[in-house]
Formats: C-alpha cells, structure tokens, sequence
C-alpha cells in the first residue's frame, strides 16, 4: 500500500488533517486501532472556539454544526455562595464559544471522508511506524489477522496521548514537560434539559464541579473525584447527591436530574512534548499535548495543530518548500503553552486541592474574589476561554 500522507489516529486531529488535505489534492490514510462504532460513541470535549468554528465552517463542515451548536456568550463561576457571569461577548468584543460535542464533529468528519472516498482503516493492531529518518518512512499494522505496510512520504501521528507515535521518537531526543494534579473528573451524560443557559463552573469545599449541555434535551456534567476512584465507587445516588451540593449554591437554582447515559473517569494532566517533529513524523493533538480539561482547550488545541500541519504539508507539495514544515513545532507551541497557562490557571482557581495548605486555600479564595470584583480578571479569562489570537 502507498499513500502520501499515513496518518495515525481517526480522533478530531487525524480526521481533519485527512479531510483539509484531500481538499488540496493530497492522498492520505487513516488508520486507527478502534472501531468505528467506538470511535463515534466516544463522549469527550463540548466547547469549540470562535477559531475552531470557524475552521470547520470554512472547510465545509459547518452544516450540523451550524443547526445544532449552541452558541453562548458568557459562563458563569460559582464560589463561597456567590455567582460571577463572565460575559464573554462585551469582554471580548462580541466573541463567544460553542457547544457541540467531539463526538459530533467527529461523526462529521468520518462522514465527509467516507463521502469522498476517503480510505480509513479501523481496528487496526500492533501498529508500528518504521524508518521516519528516511524519505519512504512505513506504518506496519494488521487487521483482521494479516499484515499490511503503508508506504508514506509523511506520517502524522494523530493517535493521543497513548498511541505509538511519540514513542516512535528516539527517547534522546524528545524534550517534554508535564504535571499530574491530585484529582479527576467523574463525567456523565444524562438525559435532561439543562438547568442554565450557559455552563456553570463551581467552586465548593466539596470540589469542584461543572454543569455543561449537549442539546436542549442532553445535559453534561462532571465532578471533581479522587483519582483512584472506579465507576463502580460512584453510585447514581452518590453522583445526584455531589452534584446538588456542589452546584445548588444559589438561592432558587435546581439541578435537573434525568436518565444517565453514559459516564466515566478522566485523569488529569498537563504534559507538552516540544519534539513535536522527528524526521518525517509530526504529532498533532493529544499525541503531543495534554491540557486538563477545566479550560476546555483540548480538542481547540488539536485543531489548531492540524491548522499549521496542514498548511506545511500543502506549502511541500505545491512547492517543495520545507519553510512550514521546520516551523510546525514553534508555531503550534505558542497556542499550546497558552492553552497549558489557561488550563492549570482554571484548575488552580476551581479545584480543591487535597494536598494543599491553609495558605493554598486563602491565595484561591482571594483569587476569587479578585475574579468577581475585577473587570480586569474577568476580561483575561474571557479572552483566553474564547481563545487567544496570536495573529
Ligand atoms: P484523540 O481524540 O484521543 O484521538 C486519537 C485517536 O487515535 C483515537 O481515536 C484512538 O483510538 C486512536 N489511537 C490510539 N492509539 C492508536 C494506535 N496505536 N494506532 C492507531 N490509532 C490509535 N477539549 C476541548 O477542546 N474542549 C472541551 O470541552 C474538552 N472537554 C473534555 C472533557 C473530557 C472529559 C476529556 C477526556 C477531554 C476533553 N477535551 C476537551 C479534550 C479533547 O477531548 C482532546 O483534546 C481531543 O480528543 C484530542 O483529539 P486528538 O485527535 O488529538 O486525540
Ligand atoms: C465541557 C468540558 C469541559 O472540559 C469544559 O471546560 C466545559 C464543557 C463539556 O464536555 O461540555
């Protein structure tokens, strides 16, 4: 098998890079390790950017999303009893952010590619990546009991944080930070209108906890758990019962409960690989970066990634020009050390930390109210929730 572009990995990242370069011509293969079915039931992030939107829009894939997104312009923060909206629209200039699930941009994208012949492999196993140092590098797999090997010119190691293609990076040369916090995100989907309009980030004694949307029907929501924690230790009861405490902090406001229909645990990291580039194999997404998820930047991070990837591999083929390509690191690292910032700053401010002192919890608390009570505060986290725009 040959193809020009081998791309690992059907999440948000390789999806796209697939779809925005056969926009331009350019042959590539997805080949991922789940099923499709799998892949598409899989509830993950729900906040798109401006930028994202955008995107996504200009490359055609705005139709469902423009009907079903639900755009919101402001949050709100809930502390010590109080409530802050941070209006995103007056403090942005008339930015916002959508709500549209990944499992929905997701279901988009496979759709396009399937539409335009786009060749995606699912259930993929023991796949490898060989030879990124010279000019034919190979993705070795097999599927269904045989082996196949796909002859690329580039690979794109699209596959997460726990796929193969950061470790297809010599150890010497992969240059990494990361953090682990002392705490995880119990997550469910239920079957019930939402309780706000807008998404409602809580501070509590008890953690921290988040009510979000998927539709007019379809509410998320997460709470802050020990990481330890299994599925089977959160009863339905347990789980309704953190969640009243956590977010019923205003007089009058009630949490609607309804049927769960799915739910799950999410560690929580930062993590950024700078070696983002090794001969001829790029990462893109989680496969290079980790934000927690309290800032919902992950997937926008993904996204833009792709954005700059794809311009480079399109600069090569139209022109041979190496220029984006040697780039692709720099570029992409400046959105994702802003997005790392933001994600441990909201992290910071919302969570209980276990660990932390007495001295810990006053710097938060004043944290807080200097969020509430200042313009200032309010219109930093606006602008970088929407997303920042180095341009
Ligand atoms: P992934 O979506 O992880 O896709 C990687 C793909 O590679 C997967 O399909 C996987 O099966 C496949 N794969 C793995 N290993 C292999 C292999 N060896 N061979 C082949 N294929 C392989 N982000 C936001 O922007 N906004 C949010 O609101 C938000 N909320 C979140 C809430 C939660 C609870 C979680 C868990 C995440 C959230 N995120 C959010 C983060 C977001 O979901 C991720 O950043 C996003 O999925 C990254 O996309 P990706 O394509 O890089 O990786
Ligand atoms: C959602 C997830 C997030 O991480 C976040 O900050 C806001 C919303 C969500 O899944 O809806």
């Amino acid at each position: 098998m040959r193809t020009q572009v081998g791309i690992i990995g059907a999440g948000p990242a390789g999806l796209l890079l697939s779809h925005l370069l056969s926009q331009k011509g350019i042959d590539s293969v997805i080949i991922e390790s789940r099923s499709r079915f799998y892949v598409e039931g899989r509830v993950r992030a729900g906040v798109l950017e401006q930028g994202t939107v955008n995107l996504l829009v200009d490359a055609g894939l705005g139709q469902r999303l423009m009907k079903e997104g639900m755009h919101h312009h402001g949050i709100e923060v809930r502390a010590g009893g109080e409530s802050h909206r941070i209006d995103l629209d007056s403090l942005t200039g008339g930015k916002g952010i959508t709500v549209y699930g990944q499992q929905e941009v997701v279901k988009d994208l496979i759709s396009v590619r399937e539409q335009q012949n786009g060749e995606m492999i699912f259930e993929a196993q023991d796949v490898e990546i060989l030879g990124i140092h010279t000019k034919k590098p190979k993705v070795r797999f097999s599927q269904a009991g045989d082996q196949h090997e796909l002859e690329c010119d580039w690979i794109a190691g699209c596959d997460g944080f726990y796929g193969v293609s950061r470790n297809s990076i010599p150890e010497s040369e992969i240059r990494s930070f990361s953090r682990e916090y002392p705490f995880a995100w119990l997550g469910i989907l239920v079957e019930a209108p939402p309780s706000s309009d807008e998404l409602i980030y809580a501070n509590h004694e008890n953690g921290f906890a988040l009510h979000s949307m998927r539709s007019k029907e379809r509410t998320r929501n997460y709470i802050q758990c020990d990481p330890h924690d299994k599925i089977e230790d959160w009863s339905e009861n347990r789980i309704w019962e953190e969640l009243h405490s956590r977010l019923e902090t205003i007089p009058g406001w009630k949490l609607l409960e309804g049927k769960i229909l799915d739910k799950g645990i999410t560690p929580m990291r930062s993590y950024v690989c700078e070696t983002m580039n090794c001969g001829r194999l790029f990462l893109a997404g989680d496969a290079a970066h980790i934000v927690p998820p309290t800032g919902a930047k992950g997937m926008n991070l993904a996204i833009s990634d792709v954005r700059y990837l794809s311009a480079a591999l399109v600069a090569w083929y139209e022109s041979k020009s190496e220029g984006l390509l040697a780039q692709y690191a720099e570029n992409c690292l400046r959105h994702i050390w802003r997005g790392e910032h933001f994600s441990w700053y909201m992290t910071k401010l919302l969570h209980k930390f276990p660990d932390g002192s007495l001295f810990d919890e006053r710097l938060q608390k004043s944290e807080l109210e200097y969020l509430f009570r200042s313009e200032a505060a309010s219109k930093s986290l606006a602008e970088n929730y929407v997303g920042f725009s180095f341009e």
